[in-house]
């Protein structure tokens, strides 16, 4: 039976990227040898390092002055990284989700957060809107795409201080105006790729500005002069990104993904609020695009595991919610092609007429 893969990351990656993941295992770049055997210094390897970044920019029509670079230790590690870096007496963060919550822990350890606003009243089901960004603040950290409740920032904000988004589950789902940030960063294993990588995409001239002693490794610097090869950089991991990258820009870039995304959004959405038996649970002016998240409605409560176990025998995977919101969460990340989403619709519309 064909699997629906839902997943909310790792996740679904593209067919062809699949494909040529496998070839480049058995025989990288004619050398004969697979890409798990190569030395990273091979020029082979070091042109696929180059063209990742250029990648990056070309699809998000990066400005000149910002670099990308690719790190190991996942998007909990850059909550750590970025007050190291960037942090002076103070930072600001908007509270938006566990991931933002956990960010925030770091950033404590390095001096005095303002938590602007929060969501936690209403388990995090609203991005806050009306708050007040501290103007002697080094920074003021997002979470675009909350991952576990379905929310998300639509738009590209303007900061009186320097803007650090984690956008680990929204990152090229659709346009950004990369000069609204400072810092962008976030794990691949959502929409660029497998996990064992992390992009961070930041803007030169905000680094070198605290007097703490930063460690090398933590220290970006160390990362943008050796174009992220100052230490052995996982290398397969970044070889399925920019095939992944290479994929997203033969599809059009990332207006034709926006659209594509958009299409499988208001798919699921438009049945969730049609069918008698669903309810979302993300504010609707605040729903994301990535993770549609879904409980039983008033009446229904009791169906949950039915519905787990009918939808389980039509092929789809990954679509428990997670265990702090409950109920079912589809993530309809770049590569779950429109079709799963399709057969999801089909098989809460065939759950409801049995009921
Ligand atoms: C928004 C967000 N930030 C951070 C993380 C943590 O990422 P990692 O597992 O790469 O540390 C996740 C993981 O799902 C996430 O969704």
């Amino acid at each position: 039976m064909k699997k629906h893969n839902f997943n909310a990351g790792p996740c679904v990656l593209p067919k062809p990227v699949i494909e040529s993941g496998i070839e480049a295992i058995k025989n990288f770049d004619g050398t004969g040898i697979g890409i798990l055997e190569i030395s990273h210094r091979t020029p082979g390897w070091e042109r696929i390092m180059k063209e990742t970044e250029e990648l990056w920019k070309e699809l998000l029509n990066i400005p000149e002055g910002y670099r990308v670079i690719f790190l190991g230790g996942g998007a909990s590690t850059q909550f750590l990284y970025v007050p190291y870096n960037l942090m002076g007496k103070k930072a600001a963060y908007l509270q938006t989700g566990v991931w933002a919550k956990k960010a925030t822990k770091e950033a404590k350890l390095f001096g005095e957060v303002d938590i602007v606003a929060s969501s936690e009243d209403k388990t995090y089901s609203y991005i806050p809107k009306n708050y007040t960004i501290p103007a002697d603040a080094s920074y003021f950290h997002i979470t675009t795409n909350n991952t576990i409740y379905g929310t998300e920032i639509h738009t590209d904000m303007d900061c009186p201080v320097h803007l650090v988004a984690d956008m680990s589950s929204d990152i090229l789902s659709r346009p950004v105006d990369v000069s609204k940030y400072a810092l962008i960063y976030g794990g691949a294993q959502k929409n660029v790729g497998p996990a064992g990588v992390t992009f961070v995409i930041v803007r030169e001239d905000i680094l070198g500005k605290t007097d703490r002693p930063l460690p090398t490794m933590i220290d970006y610097r160390t990362h943008l002069k050796d174009s992220s090869m100052f230490n052995t950089p996982p290398v397969f991991s970044i070889f399925v990104m920019h095939e992944t990258l290479k994929w997203i820009k033969e599809l059009g870039g990332l207006e034709a993904m926006y659209k594509i995304n958009k299409e499988k959004a208001e798919l699921l959405y438009n049945e969730i609020d049609r069918n008698k038996m669903f309810v979302g649970t993300a504010a609707k002016e605040d729903r994301s695009l990535m993770n549609i998240c879904f409980v039983m409605a008033e009446g229904y409560k009791d169906k949950e595991a039915e519905f787990m176990e009918f939808a389980k025998s039509k092929g789809m995977v990954g679509i428990k919610g997670h265990r702090s919101v409950g109920g079912f969460r589809a993530s309809t990340y770049n590569a779950c092609p429109i079709e799963s989403v399709k057969a999801l619709v089909e098989c809460m519309q065939e759950f409801e007429s049995k009921h």
